[in-house]
């Protein structure tokens, strides 16, 4: 028997105060100006992204989860029995329950993700839920390469999970050096189950990121709190509003923090002047094909052997293995 390790996880390129002011100061300098979605989830975010994805509009998480559970065991005869199974961007890691209900003796479980505490107690009560699996959490930026720890026994080989939609976050070329990282992070032998959301008719699209209770513009606007409170900021949150449009010819979801008024801001003894209706660009959410992602696969030497999707065609679960 295995014993749990939940809590021996490491730490990789964690998110420094340091490198979180100097990405916020370049991003208001930038024109027009930007922040990275990666900093949406301290823990108030994290909790605000679990409430999005009970939003009724929201259908990425229900429609993925929904996939999982309908093909769960085509998926764990993809994967193959005594795998390690890598989950980039884990989150709340409600999804993989699903998965590993159906996996066939996996040896270990390596959560990846950048919200530490977040990621530590959804380790534990993984690993409580789970007393023989190996659970191996790393805390890591996952842009960067990620180092494995070791398994407790051989694997049969490495599979990396990337559910959510999360890759969606990044334009095209760095997806592109994301899946190749990957790649060389599971091996010759290795695997990807990847969730993309699909294109789609606008309005469904811009709902699910403009939902009627506000929950998402409270996630939005929680960035701007976060660096109030860790970077010594005073932005003043009722001067900004959540702004959400789709761009057909990236086939992406934009969210905007846009000013209200011509003010001006201080952040870290710096400021920043904001005329009325400019905007901080906050995130990107790309749409695809099936054969659009494949293309950006393909390029990062990943061949698709299987996909599921749902009755709609709103997401897609993608299986890749590497090409030799
Ligand atoms: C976690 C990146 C998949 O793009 O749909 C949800 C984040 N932003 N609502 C997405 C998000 C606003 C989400 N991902």
């Amino acid at each position: 028997m295995i014993s749990a390790i939940a809590g021996e996880g490491t730490a990789q390129n964690r998110v420094s105060t340091r490198g979180f002011l100097a990405d916020v100061l370049a991003g208001l300098t930038a024109e027009p100006k930007t922040l990275s979605p990666k900093y949406f989830y301290d823990s108030a975010g994290s909790e605000l992204f679990d409430a999005i994805c009970e939003q009724e509009e929201y259908y990425p998480t229900c429609t993925e989860i929904s996939i999982l559970r309908t093909h769960a065991n085509d998926m764990a005869k993809a994967i193959g029995a005594d795998a390690m199974v890598v989950e980039y961007g884990a989150g709340s890691m409600e999804k993989i329950r699903i998965l590993l209900d159906a996996l066939v003796t996996p040896v270990a479980f390596v959560p990846v993700d950048i919200s530490e505490a977040h990621l530590i107690a959804s380790a534990r009560d993984l690993s409580r839920a789970y007393p023989s699996l190996a659970v191996q959490q790393v805390v890591a930026d996952f842009t960067k390469p990620v180092q494995l720890p070791a398994p407790p026994r051989p694997v049969s080989r490495c599979v990396a999970l990337f559910f959510g939609s999360t890759i969606g976050n990044f334009d095209p070329d760095p997806t592109v050096a994301i899946l190749r990282s990957i790649g060389d992070t599971v091996g010759p032998e290795g695997g990807l189950l990847i969730g993309v959301d699909l294109q789609k008719d606008e309005d469904r699209l811009v709902r699910a990121y403009d939902d009627a209770a506000g929950i998402t513009a409270d996630f939005n606007l929680n960035l701007l709190t976060r660096i109030n409170r860790e970077l010594g900021g005073d932005f003043v949150l009722k001067r900004f509003r959540h702004l959400v449009r789709y761009d057909r010819d990236l086939g992406r979801i934009e969210m905007h923090l846009e000013s209200l008024v011509d003010q001006s801001v201080r952040v870290a003894g710096r400021a920043f002047n904001f005329v009325a209706g400019e905007t901080i660009h906050t995130e990107n959410s790309y749409k695809y094909t099936l054969a659009s992602f494949d293309d950006l696969a393909t390029r990062a030497g990943f061949r698709r052997d299987q996909h599921w999707t749902d009755g709609e065609g709103l997401f897609a679960e993608l299986f890749y293995t590497r090409t030799p």
